[in-house]
Order: structure tokens, then sequence, then C-alpha cells
């Protein structure tokens, strides 16, 4: 199967069946609400800066999609929508384009969003497979700021056609790192601290856990007809867990995504120490749909967000970032066997 049908599977299975899986352990981190804010929600400041990046808001459309016309009409008005927000976005995975110049276009968007924080994305087998010469035309390609290099040995490993040899990639990255800046992402199973200090110490500039609790490429890749994708749909660190694990062991700034679904779970990401909070299938039916759709979806999330901001006193996110948070549950208990202190979090 070519990689443009893989491509437009993924779309049209997250588009019509339930892709999402398990919990984020976001559910048992709680905020200490405030009765008395003392401030007014029409100067509640969401500005950010990320990389050296000015961003109006601590949010990532994160990677979906390219290769398609049909990607090509998603990235578009998602980046549309991103440009007119002043937020960040990453662009699916460019493998096709590597093969095929012709497909370039589908993930080229700074004609609408010429600003942008914008992040290009390939997958860790390809890093295998071409030169570092090639992998690093990837930015020029669409004029991005930093490249993504997507983590997702369980998909590949569940996925009938996929690159099951995973040695030497953190090398790879080493190299890389040398020349271009990257974000090494998961894409829905966490990035523990082990993986978290080994992708630090090969000089990557960030981190985006892509936790578990979200999108399920387990489950995608079943429903493509994956003998193991059913099995091991709840593989995975949870978001929350994978955050705070990484916040607590690395110094990168660290990205918060996998399953956040609403601008409380973007506020508890920004309250545990994460630079930006990132979602992925949110935005898909709304890209689908027009670039006004995305608008107003980023709109609510951002709403979302400034009202969790308002109800914990914070008219800002370095105040948000001292806001007390109760850990309970599962979550609690997973971060206190790997020994990390969750009271500190109730009690500063
Ligand atoms: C339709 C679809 C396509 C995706 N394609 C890519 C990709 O090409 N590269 C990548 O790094 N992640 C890709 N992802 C993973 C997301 O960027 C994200 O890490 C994951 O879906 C978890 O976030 P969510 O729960 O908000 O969807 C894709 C996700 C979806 C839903």
């Amino acid at each position: 199967m070519s990689i443009k049908s893989r491509k437009e599977d993924h779309i049209n299975i997250c588009l019509k069946k339930n892709v999402e899986s398990g919990q984020t352990g976001f559910e048992d981190i709680f905020f200490v609400h405030n009765s008395l804010p003392e401030l007014n929600y029409d100067d509640v400041d969401i500005t950010t800066s990320f990389l050296g990046k000015k961003l109006n808001a601590p949010i990532l459309i994160e990677a979906l999609t390219g290769g398609t016309e049909k990607a090509k009409k998603i990235n578009k008005n998602l980046a549309w929508a991103a440009q007119q927000s002043g937020i960040a976005m990453g662009i699916g995975s460019q493998r096709a384009a590597l093969d095929d110049k012709a497909l370039e276009e589908t993930y080229k968007v700074r004609d609408v969003a010429p600003d942008i924080f914008l992040i290009g994305n390939i997958g860790m087998a390809q890093l295998k497979k071409y030169d570092t010469d090639k992998i690093k035309s990837l930015i020029d390609m669409i004029d991005a700021d930093v490249l993504a290099i997507h983590l997702n040995p369980l998909q590949e490993l569940v996925q009938k056609e996929g690159d099951k040899d995973f040695s030497s990639i953190l090398e790879k990255i080493r190299e890389l790192s040398k020349s271009i800046a990257i974000i090494a992402k998961e894409t829905g199973a966490g990035i523990s601290r082990e993986t978290a200090s080994q992708l630090e110490k090969a000089g990557v500039s960030a981190i985006d856990v892509a936790g578990h609790g979200g999108t399920s490429w387990s489950l995608v890749e079943y429903y493509r007809g994956g003998i193991h994708g059913k099995t091991f749909e709840n593989w995975g660190i949870p978001t929350a867990v994978s955050l705070i694990e990484c916040l607590n062991y690395v110094k990168l700034p660290i990205i918060s995504s996998g399953g956040l679904r609403s601008g409380i779970d973007v506020a508890k990401s920004l309250a545990l120490g994460a630079s930006l909070a990132g979602l992925a299938l949110p935005f898909l039916q709304p890209a689908i749909k027009t670039k006004e759709h995305v608008l107003e979806k980023i709109k609510k999330i951002e709403e979302e967000l400034k009202i969790s901001m308002a109800l914990v006193g914070s008219s800002n996110i370095v105040s948000l970032k001292q806001r007390p948070l109760i850990i309970t549950g599962r979550t609690r208990q997973w971060l206190e066997l790997r020994g990390i202190d969750v009271k500190k979090y109730a009690h500063r």
C-alpha cells in the first residue's frame, strides 16, 4: 500500500471511528478553586514564548497530515487559523514528499501563515533510510522553524507494513541535533524520564510527550487490519505522568500533548510546567470543514484556559505555574512509585 493511501486511511479512520483510548491522568489532577480571584478577566494574559518565538497563546496544533489533496486543504485551514491566532503548528510527516517532489505542495503553508512557529515532521524510521542532508532539507522545504522527529515504535510494531528496526536512532538524532533544532515527539504512548534524559544528552531542543489517553495509534492500526492493535490499545505512559516525569528530570522545554481536550487540560499542563500544550484530533473535524471552524475551536480552548486561570487567581502564565495542584489516584501512585513527591505541587 502506498504512503498516500495509508495517510488517507488514517484521516478517514480518525474521522469515523472512536480512536481514543485510556486516560491522560489529568482527570486525577485538580486546581484549588479561588472564590476571590482579585483580577479582571479581560486582563488575563496568555501570551508566552517558545524557543525564542513569541506566541499569542501557549497552544500548538499538533502534527496531523500531508501528502494528499485532502491533507493540503487541512494543512492550509489549520495554518490560516494558527496565523490569525498567533499560535504554533506542526505539519504531518513529510515522508511522502521525500520521494515525490510533487507532494511538497501539500505541506507548504507559508502563503497563508507567514509568521507562525512552524514545525516540520519526520518519523524515526526515516532517519535510517535517508542521509542527514536529506532530512535537514525538510526544514527548507516548508520554511519551518524546527523539525519534529516522531518516535512511534508502538505504531510501527502493530502496523501491517511498519518499519521495525529501531536500532541506532538515538545516534542519528544526535548527529542531526548538531546542525538543526529538533523536537523529539511521541505519538500517543508518552516519553519516560529515562528516554527524556537520553534525548536531552543527544542535544534535542525540546520534547513533546504525546502521552497515552488520547488518539491511540494502536487502535487506528487495528481498524486498518493490524492484528495486534486492539491488544495494545492501552499501552503507554499517561500524558500527565509523562509530562511530570520529564519536567522533573530534564531542563528542556516540554510540550504537553496526548488526549488534551479542553482549555482546562491546557491550564493543568501549563501549571505543571509545560511550555506549550498541543492538540491533534480535536482540530481534525474543524479542519475538514473550514478555516473559520478551526479558528472557532482555537478561540474556545483559549477562553477555557483564561477562565481556568481566572478561577485560580492567575492573570498570567508565570503566576499559573505557582498555583497549587492536587495530584490524586493512579497518577499519584505512579509518580510516587517512580520517586516523585507529589505533595510539593499541593503545598506551593
Ligand atoms: C489523523 C492524525 C494524523 C497524525 N499524523 C501524525 C504525523 O504525521 N506525525 C506525527 O508526529 N504525529 C502525527 N499524529 C499524532 C499527533 O500529532 C499526536 O501526537 C497524537 O494524535 C496525540 O494527540 P491527540 O490525542 O490530541 O490526538 C497524527 C494524529 C492524527 C489524529
